[in-house]
Formats: structure tokens, C-alpha cells, sequence
């Protein structure tokens, strides 16, 4: 049971980065397994600080081996800057990185297929990253993606383009779009294609014989359970699985070698782009929160939405992957609140125990309704006192002042999932273990 997956617990952007670059120091393989560059992980170490989005993070370890599975699709613009980037750090990914030919593309079109419907939609729309994530996954469940496979043949890639190029110029025509050249593509994608090739292989038989001697793998998913397409709040999710067991399907792994699922989690809540968000703050303690944590998006730099952690939502995400422990990060975000709530369920809004003094009100559970439902539902809380003392250079867990180890055993037992790790900051040493 050599495989630990490491799934954001909440809305994405939870620190999961910076957890798994922590275990790739130990590992032999850090794989991806879903989404593409709508993700975006900081990682800081000795080498610097990288924003990545497609490179799984075992970058900096010369002897780990980072795959992409076949779950992922790739935009080959970001993949070259990024292997660029890692190699101007005098880090080699040569033989070290293995992307599965089985991933799709993102073609030119995918983004501003997205742009129409996200416009076309007006106030509903998802607030994506705008990286093309639903149409190229669309056209890949659909039977009409383009595989990286399909980018070493120009004649196979001229008529499978050809087709899209027609459906596609149709649509952009209808919209005052200007139409996509076939050969411009051909080219563009070829020439990119040319930069990696020797990187395009199928991990699948290096996975198996890992797996077979044991060796220590680590996947990551990226974004967060939230925005899972079948669990997270749709329409306001994204279009991967990004649940544990999608490592399954998107890498070949199957459950069985599963023996470790790590929920990165915040100590407190945030989301970046539109959807249902019970526990948001949209007064001076969200903003607190934003300026404390500096909660602003990695790929776009949107200001992210913050509120108290919602312990309801993490205990469904910790059932959904089976997670045996979560990695409880920016505590220190929490150091100057005197007073922190904590979600632990819903009910219909303006009817919470709370506004009802004395009346028994059953709460709610996120997986009883969709994303409309939970709109109109409101947490019930609890409140417990702040610590008000910087946690930053604590690195010891019995260090941390006693309400800060109070929160954490509370938020430990209303997840019903331990807390392994908590982290403090943005280093590597700020990741603390959770004594049992
Ligand atoms: P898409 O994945 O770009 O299609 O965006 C769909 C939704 O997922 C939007 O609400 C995005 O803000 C959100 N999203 C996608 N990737 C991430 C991520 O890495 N962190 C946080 N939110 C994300």
C-alpha cells in the first residue's frame, strides 16, 4: 500500500503544493492525475519560489520521477514555459518527467468556447479560470478531443482538426469570433509538440513496477473536492474528478494500492469564482481573512472569497475520498481573530437554531441538495475564543498557544477525521505533525 493521494478538502487553493512537496522528498514518483493549468500550486524551497500549474511537484527531487496521467489535459503553452522555468532554477527534469499520451490537448478553441458560454450565461455563469477546462474535457468525453498521440501524426491531426475547425468556425462565426486557421494550429501545436516529445511516454508500465516494489508514490489532485464535476456544487465546479478515487481512472492506479489519503484543508474556507458558499464572510472578518492569508488567485489573481472553516463540508469531502488524516494549513491566518466560528451544518435560512432561541432544528447535511438548495440554506455555528499570539514560528505542535490546539482538536473531532499536520507558514518547517 504504497500510495498516498493528497485531494484539496474544500474549495481548491488549500496549500495542497506545499504538503506534497514536503512528502516528494521521500518519494519515487509524484503524479497528477486531473484538471490541467487551471490549478496552480506555490511551492517555495531552496531552490525558489514556483507558481507551477502542470508540473507535478516532485520537480525538485533528482530522484523523483513526476508523471501526468491520462486524467489530465494539457496545455502545452504552459508545460514548455514551465519545464523552462524549472530548468533556468538548475533543476533537470531530463528522463524525469513522463507525460501519458493519452492526455488531451487544449486547442486554441477551447478557451473561447468557454468565453461564449460564460458571457452567454450573464450573472450565472461559473467564474472560470477561462483556460478552456469544460470544452476540452467536453470534446473529450464527446469523441472529439485531441490526444497528445494524435500531435506526432500531421495527416491524422489535420483531419481530426479539420472536423473540429468546422463545427468550431461555425460557432465563432455566429458570435463575431474571428474563425481558427487549420494550418496556423497544425503548426503552432506541432512546433510544441517537437519541444517535449521525449517526454511523451505512457507512466502506466513504470507505475505498475513501482507499485510491485513497493515504492513510495504521491499523487496529487489538483483543485479542490468542491469543484468535483459529479460531488463539488455544479454547475459551479470544474470538469475533473478531483476526488481520491479519481487517481484510479486518471492515472491507472487502482484503489487497492491506496493506503494513505491526505485532505488538505484551510483552517478556515475560501473560493475563488461564483457558486454557494454557506460560511462566507462579506464583512471586515472576511477581509481580515484576504489580507491575513493573502488570498488571491494563483492563476488569476482574483481577490478569493473567505469565510469561517465549514466543518460539515469537510467531514463530507474526508467520507467522499476516505481520507485517514487532514493537513490543517494557515493557522497562522487565524492568529489576530478574538473570536472564530466554526460551520457545522444547515438549515434554511433564517430558521438556524441560533435565530430560533430554544427550538430543535435538524441540520442539514451539504449532500441532501444541490447547489440551489445550499444557496438558500445558512450554517448553525459555534463559536470558540481566539489565541491572539503569532503562531509563525512555532514548529512544534505542543508550542502552539492552548486555544490554538483547541481549535484543532475541535475541528478534528466535528470532521471525525484526524488532523496529521498543521502548517504555520508558507515553509516547508511550518508544517507541523499533530501528535496522536
Ligand atoms: P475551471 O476549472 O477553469 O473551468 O473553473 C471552474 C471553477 O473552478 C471556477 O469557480 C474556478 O474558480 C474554480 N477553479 C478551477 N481551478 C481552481 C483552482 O486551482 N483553485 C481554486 N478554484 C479553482
Amino acid at each position: 500500500m504504497s500510495v498516498t493521494v493528497v485531494i484539496g478538502a474544500q474549495w481548491g487553493d488549500e496549500a495542497k503544493g506545499k504538503i506534497v512537496d514536503l512528502l516528494s522528498q521521500e518519494a519515487d514518483i509524484v503524479g497528477r492525475f486531473n484538471g490541467g493549468d487551471n490549478a496552480g500550486h506555490t511551492v517555495v524551497n531552496q531552490y525558489g519560489t514556483f507558481k507551477l500549474r502542470l508540473t507535478p511537484n516532485g520537480f525538485s527531487n533528482p530522484r523523483t520521477i513526476c508523471v501526468i496521467g491520462p486524467g489530465v489535459v494539457v496545455n502545452l503553452a504552459t508545460l514548455i514555459a514551465e519545464i523552462e522555468t524549472i530548468r533556468q532554477a538548475g533543476i533537470s527534469l531530463d528522463g524525469r518527467l513522463w507525460v501519458s499520451p493519452r492526455c488531451h490537448v487544449v486547442m486554441p478553441y477551447h478557451p473561447l468556447v468557454e468565453g461564449i458560454y460564460e458571457r452567454a450565461k450573464g450573472a450565472a455563469s461559473t467564474g472560470t479560470t477561462g483556460r478552456g477546462m469544460g470544452p476540452v474535457y467536453a470534446d473529450k468525453v464527446s469523441y472529439n478531443g485531441i490526444r497528445l498521440a494524435d500531435l506526432a501524426d500531421e495527416a491524422a491531426l489535420a483531419e481530426k482538426l479539420g472536423v473540429q475547425l468546422k463545427v468550431k468556425n461555425a460557432l465563432f462565426k455566429l458570435f463575431n469570433i474571428d474563425e481558427l486557421n487549420l494550418q496556423n494550429i497544425i503548426q503552432e501545436k506541432q512546433a510544441q509538440f517537437a519541444q517535449i516529445k521525449e517526454m511523451v511516454r505512457e507512466p502506466f508500465g513504470l507505475v505498475q513496477e513501482a507499485l510491485r516494489k513497493d515504492a513510495r508514490i504521491i499523487l496529487e489532485a489538483a483543485q479542490g473536492s468542491l469543484l468535483d464535476n459529479d460531488w463539488g456544487t455544479y454547475p459551479f465546479c470544474t470538469a475533473s474528478t478531483t476526488i481520491a478515487g479519481g487517481a484510479a481512472g486518471g492515472l491507472g492506479i487502482a484503489p487497492r494500492w491506496v493506503g494513505r489519503v491526505i485532505g488538505v484543508a484551510k483552517a478556515y474556507t475560501t473560493r475563488v469564482g461564483a457558486g454557494p458558499f454557506p460560511t462566507e464572510l462579506l464583512d471586515q472578518d472576511g477581509e481580515a481573512l484576504r489580507q491575513a492569508g493573502a488570498e488571491f488567485g494563483t492563476v488569476t489573481g482574483r481577490p478569493r472569497r473567505c469565510g469561517w472553516f465549514d466543518a460539515e463540508l469537510v467531514r463530507f469531502t474526508a467520507q467522499l475520498s476516505g481520507m485517514t488524516e487532514v493537513a490543517l494549513t494557515k493557522l497562522d491566518v487565524l492568529d489576530g481573530m478574538p473570536k472564530i466560528k466554526i460551520g457545522v451544518g444547515y438549515c434554511p435560512k433564517g430558521h438556524c437554531k441560533s435565530d430560533l432561541p430554544g427550538s430543535e432544528v435538524r441540520l442539514a447535511h451539504y449532500w441532501e441538495g444541490d447547489a440551489r438548495w445550499l444557496e438558500a440554506q445558512e450554517p448553525e455555528y459555534i463559536e470558540v475564543d481566539g489565541w491572539m499570539e503569532s503562531t509563525k514560528d512555532v514548529r512544534a505542535f505542543e508550542q502552539l498557544p492552548k486555544l490554538a490546539q483547541a481549535y484543532v482538536r475541535k475541528v478534528e473531532q466535528l470532521i471525525e477525521t484526524p488532523v496529521g499536520m498543521v502548517s504555520t507558514g508558507p515553509e516547508r518547517e511550518a508544517i507541523i505533525p499533530v501528535p496522536r
